[in-house]
């Protein structure tokens, strides 16, 4: 089991996520973050972290969203670490 980013950190990344994470399970990608499932630890610290609540443990994604349990995965073999915080891509 790990945690997965959802559908409202797309063209959002707020990042403070990713400041959080006690093991580094956040990678970047262009238009989201992703959560290697491989390294999360399930620990909830990102959870509320969030300020678009884009972040559930796997057995919690939304049904809509289950998509993205795979796409965490994918793209977090393929994606950088991101262990700091960034300028949000949707803050005006
Ligand atoms: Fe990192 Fe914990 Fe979030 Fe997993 S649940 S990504 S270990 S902060
Ligand atoms: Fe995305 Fe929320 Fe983290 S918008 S980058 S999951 S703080």
């Amino acid at each position: 089991m790990a945690h997965v980013v959802c559908e409202p950190c797309l063209d959002c990344k707020y990042t403070n996520c990713v400041v959080v994470c006690p093991v580094e399970a956040f990678r970047e990608g262009e238009r989201m973050v992703y959560i290697d499932p491989t390294v999360c630890i399930d620990c909830d610290a990102c959870v509320p972290e969030c300020p678009v609540d884009a972040i559930y443990s796997e057995e919690e994604v939304p049904e809509k969203w289950r998509h993205y349990i795979q796409l965490n995965a994918e793209m977090a073999a393929k994606c950088p670490v991101i262990t700091e915080k960034k300028k949000p891509l949707c803050e005006s």
